[in-house]
């Protein structure tokens, strides 16, 4: 096995219906329609080769090794955190480390537990099943994948009503990588079946500063230093949106010079794509503007703010939030979100006395 991009195919159904984003594609961590192609080229195809995560990666790379040397199939990974932080990259390294081949298929795909049944009968011995956003599977496919998971065996039911019967079906032993922006979603029985669980972290300046020069590499794009941190540092923390941003500027800098990225075609092309220096785009400042202009700073419940910002709780919740709250922005109470100082001071506003994280004198 060269290579595990080969073994890629796609389930009707598999990709989540795309809806029209209130936020501006360069800076939305999810992947945008036609943007597979780019991706592909640019994912890292070994642990070695994958940067940043070190917790993750030495922890899988102890997971992964342990197995190879005792030679069976390696416990189930979940591996959890929001959009466009190497999930699916890391399953694909998954499948290449163990040199194996990866089947995917994604929770939306599975809405019977014949789907599942389909997809774990083709299974051969060692492979990597990879389900992406888990958290979205139908209950009665999540219920077979519980014996699949724990003893490598399903029931699959014969026929209608009262004459149906359930034929045991004995599956290759296999690793299932699942993928998930919410694992408060899944439920305790599957969460507990899986022997190792990596939260990904969004990626520091400096380790998305590499993420942006090795790109660059890869598309023969000249780059400055500077320019790469520059483009780092306004990707969210996300290495999904560092590459787009490259791409972007890469245009940018073929239409305004000679194609060669110095710091200045890097800012000016950034300008275009409205992401502040703190790294918050425009849907994370419309958050913080519902929340502090428009309620005092909180506490306001997701959906309220959602409703307010024109976009899904999810979106809310599983983009906006996970980087605001990262940022030392905004708080997750029991009573709702909470604009911290920070957020005040970043629209330019004094916080009131007793907002979360000021400074008493
Ligand atoms: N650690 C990393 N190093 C280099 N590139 C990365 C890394 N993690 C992600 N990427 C890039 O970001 C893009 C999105 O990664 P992906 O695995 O699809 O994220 P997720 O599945 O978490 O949404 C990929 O094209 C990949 O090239
Ligand atoms: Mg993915």
């Amino acid at each position: 096995m060269s290579d595990v991009e080969k073994t890629e195919f796609h389930i009707a159904g598999a990709e989540p219906a795309a809806k029209k984003p209130a936020q501006d594609p360069a800076v939305n961590p999810s992947a945008q329609p036609g943007e597979k192609d780019a991706e592909k080229g640019l994912r890292p195809k070994s642990l070695d080769e994958f940067i940043g995560q070190p917790k993750v990666r030495s922890q899988l790379d102890l997971v992964l090794s342990g197995a190879r040397n005792r030679g069976v199939t390696p416990d189930h990974v979940l591996l959890s955190g929001p959009p466009g932080l190497g999930k699916t990259t890391m399953a694909m390294i998954i499948a290449q480390e163990l040199g194996t081949s990866l089947r995917m298929t994604s929770g939306p795909a599975l809405e019977r537990a014949g789907d599942l049944a389909a997809m774990l009968s083709n299974l051969m011995e060692g492979d990597v099943l990879f389900i992406d956003e888990i958290h979205r599977i139908a209950r009665p496919a999540e219920e077979m994948l519980y014996m699949a998971m724990e003893d490598f065996r399903i029931d699959v039911i014969v026929g209608k009503g009262p004459g149906a019967t359930s034929i045991p079906l004995e599956l290759p032993p296999f690793t299932l990588v699942a993928a998930t922006t919410r694992s408060g979603m899944l439920t305790g029985p599957l969460r507990d079946r899986f022997g190792f669980t990596a939260q990904m972290e969004f990626y520091d300046v400096e380790d998305l500063t590499k993420v942006v020069t090795r790109a660059a590499r890869i598309l023969d794009v000249g780059i400055d230093l500077d320019a790469a941190m520059e483009i780092a540092s306004r990707s969210r923390g996300t290495p999904r949106i560092a590459n787009r941003l490259l791409r972007r500027v890469r245009d940018f800098a073929e239409v305004h010079s000679d194609g060669y990225v110095d710091l200045a075609a890097a800012r000016g092309a950034l300008e275009v794509f409205d992401v502040d220096e703190a790294g918050l785009d425009r849907l994370d400042r419309a958050v913080l503007d519902a929340l502090i202009r428009g309620h005092g700073g909180g506490p306001v419940g997701v959906s309220t703010l959602a409703i307010a910002v024109g976009e899904e709780p999810s979106t809310v919740e599983e983009v906006c939030e996970p980087y605001l709250v990262r940022a030392g922005m905004i708080a997750r109470t029991g009573r709702g979100r909470i604009a911290t100082a920070a957020a005040w001071e970043h629209l330019g506003l004094e916080p009131p006395e007793g907002t979360l994280g000021l400074l008493k004198i």
